[in-house]
C-alpha cells in the first residue's frame, strides 16, 4: 500500500477551501491507502500563537478531520509537536538547502511582505513542511495547488540528499485536485481563500451556521454581465462560485450553465447557498459530538505513538548515513 502524508496548521477558521482542495482527498484516500494525517502546530508558531487559543485550535482541526470523514481506524491523526523526529530531521534538512531557493518561495514572500527582516522559522518553514513528508517515506501528499511549490522543493531536497550520499528518502509526488484546488475569496476572487482574512464574508468556514453562510454567499463579488458562464480570467467572481457548486452538488461546469439559461446570479446564488448548508450540516453535527470528547484525546494519543513507531525508522536511517550519533 501507497503511503500518504498532510498537514494542516490549527490556525482556526478551517474554510471551504481547506475541504475542497485537501480534506476531500484525505478521506478519499484513506481506503486503499496507508494515511498519516497531521495538526502541524509547529508551523503554526511561525507566527506569534496565543498558547492557548493555539491548545484549542489543535483540538478543533483534530475534530475536524474526523467531522468530514477521516476515520481512525484506518488513518494515523495526530499533533506534530508529539513526534520529535519532525524537528530533528527538519535540522538536517535545513543543512542540506540553500537560503536561494528558500528566497524564492513565493507563500515566503507573501507572509514576510517582501521585508527585508523576516522570522527564520518563516523562511525555514518549507524546510519542516519536507521534514514531515520526508519522514514517513511518503509516497504521495495531497494538498491545495498553493502547496505546489513547497512539494517540488521537498522532493529537490530529497534528491539532492539521495544522490550525494546513500539512498535515504522515499521521493514523494504532490496530489492536487482539478476541481476545488483553488478556491477563491468570496469578496475578492484574485486572492484565495484563506483563514486570515479579515473580511469574514471572504471565506465560509466549515463551522459557519447557515445564516452566515447565505449572508456570505449573497454578497459574494460577481459581475455586472449577469449571464452564468465559467469563465476564470474575465468572471473569476461567479467562476469561482460555479466551482463550488459543481464540486458539492456533482454537477459539471457545462451543466450548470445550461441549467442556469437566461437565469439570474440571485437564482443561482440562492440554490448555492442551500447546497452548500445542506453540505456542512451533518459535518457541524459530528464536530459537535467530538469536539470536547475523551475519545478526541485518545485518538490522538494513539496516533502519536503509531507515527512516532515510524518516524523512528526514518530517524535511525538518516543518523545512520550522516554519521550522526554514538
Ligand atoms: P493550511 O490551513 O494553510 O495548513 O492549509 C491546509 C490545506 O488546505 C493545504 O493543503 C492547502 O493547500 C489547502 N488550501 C488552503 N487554502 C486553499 C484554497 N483557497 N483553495 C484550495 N485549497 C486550499
Ligand atoms: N504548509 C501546508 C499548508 O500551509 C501545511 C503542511 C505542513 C503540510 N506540513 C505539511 C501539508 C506536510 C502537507 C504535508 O497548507
Amino acid at each position: 500500500m501507497k503511503r500518504v502524508f498532510s498537514g494542516v496548521q490549527p490556525t482556526g477558521n478551517i474554510h471551504l477551501g481547506n475541504y475542497l482542495g485537501a480534506l476531500r482527498q484525505f478521506v478519499e484516500l484513506q481506503d486503499d491507502h496507508e494515511c498519516i494525517y497531521c495538526i502541524v502546530d509547529m508551523h503554526a508558531i511561525t507566527v506569534p500563537q496565543d498558547p492557548k487559543v493555539l491548545k484549542e485550535h489543535i483540538l478543533d482541526v483534530a475534530a475536524l478531520y474526523l467531522a468530514v470523514g477521516v476515520d481512525p481506524k484506518k488513518s494515523i491523526v495526530f499533533v506534530q509537536s508529539d513526534v520529535p523526529g519532525h524537528a530533528e530531521l527538519s535540522w538536517v534538512l535545513t543543512c542540506n538547502s540553500y537560503t536561494g531557493e528558500l528566497s524564492r518561495m513565493t507563500q515566503f514572500k507573501a507572509k514576510s511582505h517582501n521585508k527585508e527582516s523576516a522570522p527564520t522559522g518563516l523562511f525555514t518553514y518549507p524546510v519542516l513542511m519536507a521534514a514531515d513528508i520526508l519522514l514517513y517515506a511518503t509516497d504521495i501528499v495531497p494538498v491545495g495547488n498553493d502547496q505546489k511549490q513547497h512539494i517540488e522543493l521537498c522532493r529537490d531536497i530529497a534528491n539532492r540528499i539521495n544522490n550525494t550520499r546513500k539512498k535515504t528518502f522515499v521521493v514523494p509526488d504532490g496530489r492536487f485536485l482539478k476541481e476545488g484546488a483553488r478556491i477563491m475569496a468570496l469578496d475578492d476572487p484574485t486572492q484565495k481563500m484563506s483563514k486570515s482574512a479579515e473580511n469574514i464574508h471572504s471565506r465560509i468556514s466549515l463551522l459557519d451556521d447557515p445564516a452566515k453562510i447565505k449572508k456570505s454567499i449573497m454578497k459574494a463579488t460577481t459581475d455586472s454581465e449577469g449571464v452564468i458562464r465559467f469563465d476564470v480570467e474575465n468572471k473569476p467572481g461567479i467562476s469561482n462560485l460555479m466551482n463550488i457548486y459543481s464540486v458539492l452538488a456533482g454537477v459539471p461546469l457545462e451543466q450548470i450553465e445550461k441549467d442556469y439559461e437566461g437565469k439570474g446570479y440571485g437564482d443561482f446564488k440562492k440554490d448555492l447557498v442551500e447546497i452548500v448548508v445542506n453540505a456542512l450540516a451533518p459535518i457541524r453535527e459530528r464536530y459537535e459530538e467530538i469536539r470536547h470528547s475523551d475519545e478526541l484525546i485518545e485518538i490522538l494519543k494513539d496516533g502519536a505513538v503509531r507515527a512516532n513507531a515510524i518516524s523512528e525508522k526514518t530517524m535511525a536511517r538518516v543518523k545512520k548515513n550522516f554519521g550522526l550519533g554514538l
